[in-house]
């Protein structure tokens, strides 16, 4: 329903940036935060608690070296970093808004773990480097499917291991109403959830070489999210 040719990578980008440095910022800080929130909210903030949780116990079954550097790409206000920090790990937190980079650092050093991550503000399509594993949530929900080729074949690039991501699988009623939603002026939208279908997903895959070791669904309230485990074939 979308048209793949009007897809502009650093357009896409620019306003992702904008967003999370501003109203982006201010919501998502809210919902990661502790203030109190709508219902709505809450149950937004507590179906992403529960998805950390598991993506956590994920992690560690892998048994990655106690020396392990693991990439959080799109880091946020830096939740997971500071829990894989506070676990012993080394972390590299990436995000493309500064804001979101700033809040992580600030939460890390509150915790005294800022030694232990590396902070960077860049974007998950442009980040360098090879980590033990590659965690990546709720940033891929922003790119439609030109776009989440071109950034899991970057992430996929950072780690012989695993990588551990969330994404909104194809909904013919969610699509519906993104695409009743395209009508209304643009003041009026937000970001919105983007889906891909199954068929993209294993493209994805085969391209670069990986396959899906676990999935799981992860529905709370508003929160609606599939968390998966990649690695490499
Ligand atoms: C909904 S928040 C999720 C934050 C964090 N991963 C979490 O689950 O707590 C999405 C984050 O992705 C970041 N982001 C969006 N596009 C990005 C990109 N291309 N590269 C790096 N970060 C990006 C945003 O700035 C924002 O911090």
């Amino acid at each position: 329903m979308s048209n793949p040719s009007s897809f502009n990578a650093k357009e896409h980008q620019n306003m992702l940036r904008s967003y999370f440095n501003g109203n982006g910022f201010n919501r998502w800080s809210s919902i990661y935060g502790n203030e109190k929130l709508s219902t709505v909210r809450t149950t937004v903030r507590q179906g992403h608690a529960v998805m950390m949780d598991k993506a956590f116990e994920w992690l560690q079954q892998l048994n990655l070296p106690e020396d392990a550097t693991i990439l959080d790409a799109g880091c946020g206000t830096g939740l997971f970093s500071v829990r894989l920090a506070g676990n012993g790990y080394h972390v590299k937190a990436v995000d493309i808004a500064a804001q979101m980079v700033n809040k992580s650092r600030e939460e890390a050093t509150a915790k005294g773990l800022q030694e232990k991550i590396d902070f960077e503000v860049n974007t998950i399509e442009e980040v360098k480097g090879m980590y033990d594993a590659v965690v990546c949530f709720d940033v891929l929900i922003h790119y439609p499917a030109e776009g989440f080729m071109e950034a899991f074949k970057n992430l996929s690039n950072l780690t012989k291991g695993p990588i551990i991501f969330t994404y909104a699988p194809y909904n013919k009623i969610l699509a519906l109403q993104h695409w009743i939603g395209g009508f209304f002026p643009k003041k009026e939208r937000r970001t919105t959830i983007q889906m891909i279908t199954d068929e993209n997903m294993n493209k994805a895959m085969e391209k670069n070489r990986m396959f899906v070791k676990s999935r799981q669904k992860i529905s709370f309230g508003f929160y609606h999210t599939m968390l998966m485990h990649a690695e490499r074939k």
